[in-house]
């Protein structure tokens, strides 16, 4: 695996390849890896010829009080297990070499309606932070197929809606979400949790698996599923941010004639802010 820490040197790499008619399957991270990034390398080999990762823990996307500083960095264990998982090229390049002139100076890039819901609500500026640099990255690396995970399923919804209005030469691919054996999905921030937060952290998931089972046995009050799902999310000691029946696809709130729907959540446990998300189709006939 190459390393490469600036534009120049990640550019030149995979320069050669390219030369050669390589397709490029680009998977960016913010590093501190697992199983789930593990996949989507998997994921990207399947995809495409030369696979790149990057590593950058985006302070764009940080709001002042989130966890930027506390952001687990591990770049000497995330680079084994993607020598391991076969990547090609690694791009590990410092705030300085993306944001040469300030986050303040830096050009936006900025998806409507889509980043004002949900994690966009409770996290103002996040999603530009995103989009951002994440276009800096495709506009580096120019791969052919991008690999996003489904846990991040907004930011999937976001990051797709971008690369089409913006005609971005680029395949997204989304990426099913790996779990725990506890059905927890993995997360770099799961890494926050105490040992019985740990325990507790799986009702997450379960309360989106009981809202899709009450709504394919015919619920369609999907206000008061919510209420209750948070309810019991509360009760567990987590502090809802939001649970939500969406359709899938435009993430506009769902009604009862919908039949692609997505039911999303983030809430609180101790440190760390957890989202998790559960698709599924209805068959209304
Ligand atoms: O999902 C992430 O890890 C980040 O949001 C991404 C896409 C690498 C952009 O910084």
């Amino acid at each position: 695996m190459i390393l490469c820490h600036t534009i120049k040197e990640v550019r030149a790499a995979i320069k050669e390849h390219r030369k050669s008619g390589c397709e490029v399957a680009f998977v960016p991270t913010m590093g501190n890896l697992h199983t789930g990034h593990v996949q989507l390398v998997h994921e990207a080999h399947e995809a495409g010829d030369i696979v790149v990762c990057s590593i950058f823990v985006n302070p764009m996307q940080f709001g002042p009080n989130e966890d930027l500083d506390a952001y687990p960095r591990t770049l000497e264990a995330d680079s084994e297990k993607l020598t391991e998982a076969g990547c090609h090229i690694l791009f590990v390049p410092n705030a300085n070499e993306m944001y040469p002139n300030g986050i303040e100076a830096q050009t936006q890039v900025n998806v409507p309606e889509l980043v004002e819901e949900l994690c966009g609500a409770s996290r103002p500026g996040h999603f530009t932070g995103v989009t951002t640099v994440v276009t800096k990255l495709f506009n580096i690396i120019q791969p052919d197929i991008a690999l996003f995970g489904q846990k991040d399923f907004q930011q999937l919804a976001v990051i797709r809606k971008m690369a089409a209005d913006l005609c971005m030469p680029v395949e997204i691919i989304g990426v099913s979400t790996v779990r725990a054996e506890s059905d927890l999905a993995l997360s770099s921030r799961n890494g926050y949790l105490t040992e019985q937060e740990l325990a507790t952290a799986p009702q997450l998931y379960q309360t989106l698996v009981k809202i899709k089972q009450a709504i394919e046995k015919g619920g369609k009050d999907f206000d008061t599923l919510c209420a209750q799902g948070n309810e019991e999310l509360s009760q567990l000691g987590f502090t809802p941010d939001y649970l939500s029946v969406r359709r899938q696809s435009d993430l506009k709130p769902a009604g009862p004639d919908d039949d692609e729907l997505v039911i999303l959540a983030a809430a609180h446990l101790g440190k760390a802010r957890l989202i998790d998300n559960i698709a599924f189709a209805l068959n209304h006939n």
